[in-house]
């Protein structure tokens, strides 16, 4: 027996994760590039020294405030509204989907997604000893809505996981889409239709969220990470049937959203609104972006999020290895001879596509 005792389907496995390099560009992980303003962090820094009054306390477990405050928010999304017993939160939404998994997944069950997408999703899947099916996209990454029915009702996932957008490809789903796979999964699956980047899908594009009355097995995540800027926060939630939520309280360990976190998650929402307006901006950009590296001669995926997927290198390493000579950090990521950017600054762009431009002539 090799030491240390770790489970035998996890050895030699690599942690997941980007590198985290020290360049002056970064734009490999679809984080936001612009910090909260003053006034946004002086009512965190506030809001952190009451709950630190506290602190020889547990935190509210239940964290009722919380689910308040993102009921409320959801809820311009969704007209039928949300209350706070359809909201649950967790350190980061990657909590929150591994939750559903060891709720709706384990041993004899099956989670299914399609291929590119996430690659935490497996992992969620490996953690809870969930059996683990992967479909595949069409070739300009949507769905087929025939061969992914055929899918749920030929595996009978327990979960299926529809990132919305997408990630690395940056597409979101129909409505359609989401209806065929609630109602093929029926009663025996639930859908969790990931909104990590739901705020930037372009303007016509609808959330999931609106279709929340019509399934009770749709579960809707979202994140703090993107369009609130707060990727070091840790705050991910969901809004789906209570009943959902109530499940999901069997599997969470006590207290697991501490009293800071919740502190600067209602901090951070109370600036919604100034949050929003820089999530509008990098919207922009990312357009100017995807019609950039078109005019280029690049193959550019739609994107309805912070990030776009180009191609296609023949040497995608040589490409990438070229910008982070030049301190531009993409990810090489996604299908072979594509690359991942998020969107940053206007700066941040400008010298992403001189890097880009230079490394061509270099290679030409
Ligand atoms: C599609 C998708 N879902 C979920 C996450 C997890 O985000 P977090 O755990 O920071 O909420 C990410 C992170 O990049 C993502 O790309």
């Amino acid at each position: 027996m090799s030491w240390p005792p770790l489970r035998e389907e996890l050895r030699g496995i690599e942690p997941y994760g980007a590198p985290q390099l020290d360049v002056p560009v970064q734009l490999n992980v679809n984080e936001n590039p612009y910090g909260p303003s003053a006034l946004c962090i002086a009512d965190i820094a506030t809001s952190v020294a009451e709950a630190a009054v506290t602190l020889n306390r547990y935190p509210d477990r239940e964290f009722v405030a919380l689910r308040g405050a993102l009921a409320d928010y959801l809820s311009r999304d969704a007209p039928a509204g949300i209350t706070p017993d359809m909201v649950w939160a967790a350190n980061g939404s990657n909590e929150v989907m591994l939750q559903l998994l060891q709720a709706f997944g384990g041993p004899g069950r099956t989670a299914v997604s399609f291929a590119p997408t996430y690659s935490m999703y497996p992992e969620y899947a490996r953690d809870t000893n969930t059996r683990w099916i992967a479909g595949r996209r069409a070739e300009d990454f949507s769905l087929d809505l025939d061969t992914a029915r055929d899918l749920v009702k030929t595996e009978q996932p327990s979960v299926i996981l529809l990132p919305s957008p997408n990630n690395p490809t940056g597409t979101a789903l129909p409505h359609e889409a989401i209806r065929t796979l609630c109602e093929a999964a029926g009663d025996e699956g639930i859908v969790v239709v990931d909104e990590a980047y739901g705020e930037f899908r372009r303007t016509g594009v609808p959330s999931a969220l609106e279709l929340l009355p019509s399934y009770r097995n749709l579960v809707v995540t979202r994140t703090m990470s993107k369009a609130f800027a707060g990727a070091g926060l840790r705050l991910g939630y969901l809004a789906a049937d209570s009943a959902i939520c109530d499940a999901i309280r069997v599997v969470r360990l006590p207290y697991h959203l501490s009293a800071v976190t919740q502190a600067v998650a209602l901090a951070a929402l109370r600036h919604a609104p100034e949050l929003l307006g820089k999530v509008d901006e990098l919207r922009v950009e990312r357009d100017a972006l995807v019609t950039w590296l078109r005019a280029e001669g690049y193959d550019v995926a739609d994107s309805d999020a912070n990030f776009v997927l180009f191609g296609r290198f023949a040497d995608r390493h040589a490409v990438w290895q070229g910008l982070l000579d030049r301190g531009v950090l993409i990810r090489e990521t996604g299908p072979d001879g594509w690359l991942r950017v998020s969107v940053g600054t206007p700066d941040e762009m400008a010298a992403f596509r001189n890097a880009l431009i230079d490394v061509n002539g270099e290679r030409a």
